[in-house]
């Protein structure tokens, strides 16, 4: 588990803008699970972080600055360079966006990265009406959002996330036909009880144990969306993969791994999409806001003691230059 000696605020200056170049001050960040991943040396599918160097990630700001005609001051925009609270980019590392959008965060969230996600993972796997598809880490950003568009494409959801408010959440504030604390019992036994014929789909965020307690309550040609494997990300050593993989023969199923990056391509779809579920009301967006960078590391430490429902976001307060 990394603490927040593994990190440093420091206070850099910027150098003057150059041509072709945009001040943005950010109004929010990102803080992901994936990014613990970067904290490990080694070949991924994305660099790690280099010790002594500034951390990046989404995030959302305001344009103070151009001397770029794509962009003017008051325009807000998304970009890869979280983790700080000023930066100068260039026009092709900023994508516009619509300031009327409220929150303007939920361009990290439902309409962002997380919420692509989860409409990527759906599509992986053809999820369709009278689908029994099981999220866990279902309270989490990816996780509400799956949640709420297998719901919008008629499927029968259930859910397992960390505490008794977060299944309440879930259940009252998501469509979830089912939710559970996978804390108080094992989720194989849980899931006996919720779903006694069994599931087609798993959306798994978090691997270990419940990605076996699904292996066994899969049904025949059942559907896997590998998505994420949170309860491992802080083993010193992998752990031994589930015991019942041999489900994977007998029961025919297929196991699909996601990278949400390989879509970028169909971006335009998604936003029209899922925007158009937001925009109508259909999709909600719920977000915990941490205030302040001084807080982001606390942010990002707290993604691994479920202290989020939603998205976790960090937003910046106003800062003087
Ligand atoms: N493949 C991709 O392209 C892609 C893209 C984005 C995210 N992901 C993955 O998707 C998963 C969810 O990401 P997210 O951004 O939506 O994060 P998130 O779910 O908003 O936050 C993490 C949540 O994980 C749960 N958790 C923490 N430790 C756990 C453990 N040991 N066992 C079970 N649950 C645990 C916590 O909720 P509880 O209170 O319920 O424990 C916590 O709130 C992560 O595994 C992430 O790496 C993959």
């Amino acid at each position: 588990m990394p603490t927040a000696a593994n990190f440093t605020l420091a206070r850099t200056e910027l150098a003057p803008l150059q041509d072709r170049q945009v001040l943005v001050r950010n109004l929010f960040m990102s803080v992901d699970p994936y990014m613990r991943g970067r904290m490990n040396e080694g070949k991924s599918y994305i660099p790690a972080f280099e010790l002594g160097q500034p951390l990046d990630g989404g995030a959302v700001g305001e344009v103070v600055e151009s001397r770029a005609g794509e962009f003017k001051p008051g325009d807000v925009v998304t970009s890869n360079f979280g983790w700080r609270e000023y930066f100068i980019g260039a026009p092709k590392e900023l994508h516009l966006i619509s300031r009327e959008v409220k929150p303007l965060s939920v361009y990290l969230g439902a309409l962002g990265m997380t919420g692509m996600t989860a409409w990527a993972g759906l599509k992986l796997v053809d999820v369709k009406a009278g689908d029994v598809v099981y999220i866990s880490g279902a309270a989490g950003a990816v996780g509400n959002v799956a949640g709420q568009l297998a719901k919008l494409r008629g499927c029968r959801v259930i859910g397992s996330a960390g505490s008794t408010e977060k299944v309440r959440f879930l259940k009252d504030e998501c469509g979830f036909d089912v939710a559970f604390n996978y804390k108080v019992g094992p989720v194989v036994e849980q899931l006996k009880v919720e779903a006694p014929d069994g599931i087609d789909v798993y959306f798994d965020n978090v691997g270990g144990e419940t990605l076996e307690a699904a292996l066994s309550a899969l049904r025949p040609h059942g559907r896997i969306i590998a998505c994420g494997g949170i309860s491992g990300y802080n083993d010193e050593k992998p752990a031994p993969g589930p015991t019942n993989l041999f489900n994977i023969i007998t029961k025919r199923l297929t196991m699909k791994g996601l990278i949400v990056r390989d879509w970028l391509d169909r971006q335009n779809e998604f936003e029209k999409e899922v925007g158009g579920y937001f925009r109508a009301g259909k999709l909600k967006n719920k977000e915990t806001v941490v205030e302040g960078i001084d807080q982001a590391v606390a942010a990002f430490l707290g993604l691994f003691e479920g202290k989020n429902v939603g998205k976790m976001v960090v937003k910046f307060a106003p800062t003087v230059r």
